[in-house]
């Protein structure tokens, strides 16, 4: 199957919800000013890529519900070229990108009414381009004052979002494919980064964390990988136990561990893994029993990903091991939180680990797709936060299918506080591999760097 053809099949499929009448209008994004003249490096929205597979600025598809896919382009300009780069223009891109038409970017306003005239309804994504409903409203306007000649103005607008989200959830072969390329780069990454580490400091050499996140962006870049698929966290020592810390210049010490989530986006695609490791390459005591201890809930975590299981499995499956091995090594005490019921129950565990074991991966890293089960969606319950007293609405849980694509994150952080061992404190663990689910279980995509500890240990001696 071709490239185009990929992106065809999408299209089409994506025809089959809009109606005989209706179109999908779809802007790339825009970009994005960094600083006076300085822009962000460009990255197409996810959404617009996934439907045609081009990556330049300020372009728009419309689709049409009779099945014609028209690209809005920027034009040749060889002036431009020569500042900007080579562009492909609306002659080429029919051909080149399988489209039925192709025209300038400029012609939007005058093409638009007339594109939208007999259409019923408009697809649009909701809420995620700004002045796109103002763009459009101005449209629908000048289609309106024709409507004395015989203009006929679409009567609905349909979000495209929840159309295109169920669509992603669930990765084709070609994206699979892209998935397990970006995650072997990834996991190069983080076996050069353990082992920089351990060299640099046997042979007496300061690290930093800036020194380990440069080896992961080498490793992402020389293997072709556009981006970071998000802002790399190498936290040394006690800013692994901050969520969201980035890499920064903290020295990485002796004695402590690094935790490294970093990963890299490959044509559209992310990655995210992560792992913990002893900085000179050989675990402490204390720091084994916390890492083998999220390393079986990760264990259990992947065991309860498969077809037919719903989303929140693994992270209960996590939960319960967690849950146990912290009454098992002290960080609860039993006398004050009771049972692995009631840990569980009353969430006593969440000084400790506080966040989700998983979310959907794909083009975007938090990928879209409901993680409600939209069959049951009118199944609420209600019930109050143990921690927090809030009222939580339930919806059963979406249910895992072949081909949907999600990461597997237990961890455990431990700030120093009265009552907790010691031993533990400012210990961050976080062990973080990407799965497709497969007919029978899930495939590990990330697994070309170890978790086990004498295989950390081992890659990190060599
Ligand atoms: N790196 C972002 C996450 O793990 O969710
Ligand atoms: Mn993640
Ligand atoms: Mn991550």
């Amino acid at each position: 199957m071709t490239t185009s053809s990929v992106y065809a099949q999408r299209r089409a499929q994506l025809v089959q919800h809009l109606g005989a009448k209706g179109i999908a209008l779809i802007p790339t994004a825009p970009e994005q000013q960094r600083n006076r003249d300085c822009d962000f490096p460009y990255r197409p929205d996810s959404y617009f890529y996934y439907l045609c597979g081009f990556t330049e600025p300020h372009a728009w598809l419309v689709i049409t519900g009779d099945g014609r896919s028209t690209l809005f382009c920027q034009p040749k300009d060889p002036q431009r070229e020569i500042w900007d780069g080579y562009r492909l223009g609306p002659e080429a891109a029919p051909t080149q990108l399988g489209l039925d038409a192709a025209f300038s970017v400029a012609d939007l306003d005058a093409k638009l009414p007339a594109l939208l005239d007999g259409c019923d309804a408009v697809w649009i994504p909701f809420a995620i381009h700004k002045g796109l409903e103002t763009r459009l409203e101005t449209w629908l306007a000048s289609l309106r004052a024709r409507v004395r000649y015989g203009a006929l103005c679409p009567q609905t607008q349909r979000d495209l979002c929840g159309v295109l989200d169920e669509m992603r959830l669930v990765k084709d072969p070609h994206e699979q494919a892209i998935l397990r390329s970006a995650g072997k780069i990834s996991a190069a990454a983080h076996i050069r980064a353990m082992q920089c580490c351990a060299q640099m400091l046997r042979t007496g050499q300061e690290v930093r964390e800036y020194h380990l996140e440069a080896e992961m962006l080498h490793e992402f870049r020389r293997h072709g990988a556009q981006f970071p698929a998000y802002g790399s966290i190498v936290a040394a020592g006690a800013n692994a136990c901050v969520l969201h810390y980035r890499a920064d210049r903290g020295r990485v010490q002796n004695g402590e561990l690094v935790l490294i989530d970093a990963a890299c986006e490959l044509d559209g695609y992310a990655s995210d893994i992560t792992r913990t490791f002893p900085a000179n390459g050989q675990f402490t005591g204390a720091q084994r029993t916390l890492y083998e201890l999220v390393l079986a809930a990760q264990t259990a975590a992947v065991a309860a990903t498969r077809p037919g299981a719903r989303f929140t499995d693994p992270h209960e499956a996590a939960v319960s091991v967690l849950a146990q091995g912290m009454l098992d090594v002290g960080l609860l005490d039993k006398n004050k939180v009771g049972s692995l019921q009631d840990v569980i129950e009353q969430r006593a565990y969440f000084p400790f680990y506080m966040h989700r074991t998983g979310h959907w991966m794909g083009m975007d890293v938090h990928d879209c797709g409901d993680y409600t089960e939209p069959s049951e969606i009118g199944q609420v319950s209600q019930r109050q936060d143990a921690l927090t007293g809030d009222t939580i609405k339930d919806r059963p849980a979406r249910i895992l299918r072949p081909g949907m694509v999600l990461t597997i994150e237990p961890g455990i952080y431990v700030r120093p506080a009265y009552g907790v061992p010691e031993a533990f404190h400012n210990i961050g663990i976080r062990i973080e591999d990407d799965a497709i689910v497969t007919p029978t279980g899930c495939e590990l995509i990330t697994r070309d760097v170890p978790v086990a500890v004498d295989e950390i240990e081992a890659l990190m001696r060599g």
